[in-house]
């Protein structure tokens, strides 16, 4: 089992294990990207993301941003004893980057737990929480080389549609029983 939890201090130890464990290398969806420190395996750098989180709520993007969802996998059932595995951001919008390479959703699995599902999984439940949402298309991008992530895609029925700076751009259709009733396509609209 997969499941996409909101970030909480309670699953600390896989948080910090889980960013140990990609030592320094980009953690997708993780949201290092806007912090002014990268994030370390320390609750010091957990509480700093924390704060940065409760500082950007949805609805309050600023300076160019989308709102988005932060969620944290996790290995089970997402339980106060379930362990953190990797990072999955949702945006709720697409602005001009994220329609060319961005993408809505980006996501990371540490080394030591993948190729055992969980990205499939955790992307499929994210698929369903932006028809919530009341998007209807999800893009998703990967790098031309990214084999891993192109598979993950194609496992939740990603369309190529084209290449665009070097990253494949796949679209998803949100299944019409997940969709929020009013959903808008992938780049219009306003903000939830
Ligand atoms: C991409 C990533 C999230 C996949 O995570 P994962 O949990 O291992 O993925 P899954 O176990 O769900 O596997 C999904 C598919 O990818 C395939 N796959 C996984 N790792 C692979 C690899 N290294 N090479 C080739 N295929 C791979 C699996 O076999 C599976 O394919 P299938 O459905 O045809 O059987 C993970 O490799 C990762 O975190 N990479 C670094 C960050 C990244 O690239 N994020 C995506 C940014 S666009």
């Amino acid at each position: 089992m997969t499941t996409l939890v909101l970030p909480d201090l309670r699953w600390f130890p896989g948080w910090a294990a889980t960013v140990a464990d990609f030592g320094g290398k980009n953690m997708h969806g993780s949201g290092d990207w806007n912090l002014d420190q990268p994030l370390e395996p320390t609750e010091e750098s957990c509480h700093a993301f924390m704060a940065a989180l409760a500082a950007s709520a949805p609805g309050d993007p600023g300076g160019g941003k989308v709102p988005s969802t932060y969620y944290w996998i996790t290995a089970e059932d997402g339980g106060p004893d379930d362990e953190v595995i990797g990072f999955l951001n949702l945006r709720h919008d697409l602005n001009d980057f994220l329609l060319e390479e961005g993408g809505h959703i980006g996501y990371s699995v540490r080394p030591a737990r993948r190729r055992q599902g969980h990205a499939s999984r955790a992307l499929g439940l994210s698929v369903a929480a932006a028809g919530a949402l009341g998007i209807d298309r999800v893009l998703l991008t990967c790098d031309t080389d990214n084999e891993a992530s192109a598979r993950t895609i194609e496992a939740n029925g990603g369309v190529l549609e084209d290449v665009r700076k070097g990253k494949r751009r796949y679209w998803v259709t949100v299944p019409s029983s997940q969709r929020r009733s009013g959903a808008r396509g992938g780049a219009a609209g306003g903000r939830p």
